[in-house]
């Protein structure tokens, strides 16, 4: 296709993918749309890279190697990849995208004769996608080391000194990228600010405790998409710079919605320190940890003779797989007149939705599920909490004890309730590593066991009464 030909029509089909890009996010906002929103964005995408390909004049071997490797490593990985370990996979793919573009700035540095033949704001928008990039790439490769368990998940930091060895590697690698931007200078300094910003990389991420790492990739995120924004005006792409900015905005808000509801500030976030670290029970303190523990079938008879049951889905529902069984109790209840709703608190589980997700898997009702600002009051008014799996979203301390970790994020007022019965294996702790009073609660019974197992005793439990 000819030049005159090309300026036409690529233009065209970017703006065609920005609408299916933007008209997909829209989707991403609801359950019921959301996987059609994904395959229009995906669409969307499609035809910008086949725009992108038919600018293309050399190198097309390296491109179709290119393509098939990303192919061959990412449609196996995501197919297989397990709900409960989507966050990591997240922090992964996220990676690759800013380690590509801190990639594209260091070509852009090599083609243009270390940027002497380039214009200014070329220079400017390489050097801030080199930085962020690279800081973006090793940061989630941190972040995913952790969740995946292969690196600890509790803080590790340099203590004191931590913000001062982070300050000075960005004032050094700011200074490296002014040396390179200058023009003509050897590429040891555009090597030199890639390394320094992966080491920041690193030691931002490392201080930072597991319970607030889904922030953290969320904020990874957002600086992948700036960064790729950035790349994209370097090599006078729109499509990137579109693209990135649409990552770099939702990202940006996702990430504020995430810190709101865990009641943590964004520099408090990268300050570091929170999580990951196990305050096991039973610990000298002076409280009383008598524990009431119930069977299947008095949970079907508190339940059958409730007006209202709320159930409160967790990480271990998901664990358990125990979507379905849970669908089916709710029925049978609401066979005998109980009225069932779900609770849905913003970061239960591990990944924003992931309640929504597992309970629209299993069919339940979107009406049934309350957010936790429409539910909270309703506790009060409940005859029983039925806790599957959840620990943290639950956790009184975090309204009434001040030294607690979580203190301040907002949770599930579960133990106004009347009665609360909580499916769990052990008392073991949830992802902040903290003892949990509600267990120990006098309104409280546990019911201990595989989530999916003892929902479907109490189902049968329920059929014979
Ligand atoms: P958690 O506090 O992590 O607690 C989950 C509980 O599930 C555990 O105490 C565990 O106890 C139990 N469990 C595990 N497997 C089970 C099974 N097969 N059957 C029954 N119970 C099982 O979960 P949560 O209340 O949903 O809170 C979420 C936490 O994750 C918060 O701290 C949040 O900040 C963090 N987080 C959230 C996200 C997002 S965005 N949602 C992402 C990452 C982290 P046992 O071992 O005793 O069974």
């Amino acid at each position: 296709m000819d030049v005159a030909a090309l300026d036409v029509i690529v233009p065209i089909l970017y703006i065609i993918s920005f609408g299916l890009f933007i008209y997909g996010l829209m989707g991403l906002t609801g359950p019921k749309t959301a996987v059609r929103g994904n395959w229009i964005a995906a669409v969307g995408m499609t035809i910008a890279v086949v725009a992108t390909l038919l600018q293309v004049r050399h190198n097309w071997l390296l491109i179709i190697v290119g393509l098939v490797v990303g192919a061959a490593l990412g449609i196996p990985s995501a197919r297989q990849v397990k709900m409960t370990a989507m966050p990591q996979m997240v922090a992964l793919f996220n990676g690759v995208g800013g380690g590509a573009v801190a990639l594209i700035a260091w070509s852009e540095f090599r083609t243009s004769d270390g940027f002497a033949t380039e214009a200014g704001y070329v220079v400017v928008a390489s050097m801030f996608a080199a930085i962020v990039g690279s800081i973006s790439f090793w940061g989630s490769l941190i972040a995913f080391g952790k969740l995946q368990e292969i690196l600890p998940g509790r803080p590790i930091g340099l203590g004191a000194a931590q913000q001062f060895v982070n300050g000075l590697l960005l004032l050094a690698a700011i200074a490296c990228a002014v040396v390179a931007g200058l023009g003509g200078a050897p590429e040891i300094w555009i090597v030199a600010l890639l390394v320094l910003a992966a080491v920041l990389g690193v030691l931002v991420v490392l201080p930072i405790g597991g319970a607030d790492m889904p922030v953290v990739i969320s904020l990874l995120n957002a600086m992948t998409g700036l960064s790729a924004a950035a790349a994209g005006l370097a090599l006078d792409n729109t499509a990137m710079i579109v693209a990135g900015m649409i990552v770099g905005a939702s990202g940006s808000i996702l990430t504020n919605l995430m810190a709101k509801a865990m009641n943590r500030s964004i520099p408090a976030i990268v300050a570091g320190g929170f999580g990951g670290t196990t305050t096991l029970p039973g610990a000298d303190d002076g409280v009383d940890r008598t524990v009431t523990s119930t069977s299947a079938a008095d949970a079907a008879v508190q339940m059958a003779y409730a007006s209202q049951v709320i159930v409160v889905p967790g990480y271990g529902m998901a664990v358990a797989q125990a979507q379905h069984a849970v669908k089916d109790m709710a029925k049978l209840l609401e066979s005998k007149g109980v009225e069932v709703k779900y609770a849905i608190h913003p970061v239960a589980g591990r990944m924003p939705g992931h309640m929504n997700v597992l309970l629209a898997e299993a069919d339940v009702s979107y009406d049934a599920l309350k957010e936790m600002d429409e539910i909270n009051d309703e506790f009060a008014r409940t005859d029983v909490t039925l806790v599957i799996g959840a620990n943290d979203v639950t956790n009184p301390a975090a309204r009434t004890d001040p030294s607690s970790p979580i203190h301040g994020m907002p949770i599930l007022n579960v133990d106004e309730s009347r009665s609360v019965i909580v499916l769990k294996r052990s008392m073991s702790s949830g992802f902040a590593g903290i003892d949990n009073p509600l267990f120990y609660a006098e309104n409280t019974s546990m019911l201990f066991g595989d989530a999916k197992k003892s929902v479907t005793e109490v189902t049968e439990e329920l059929k014979a009464l």
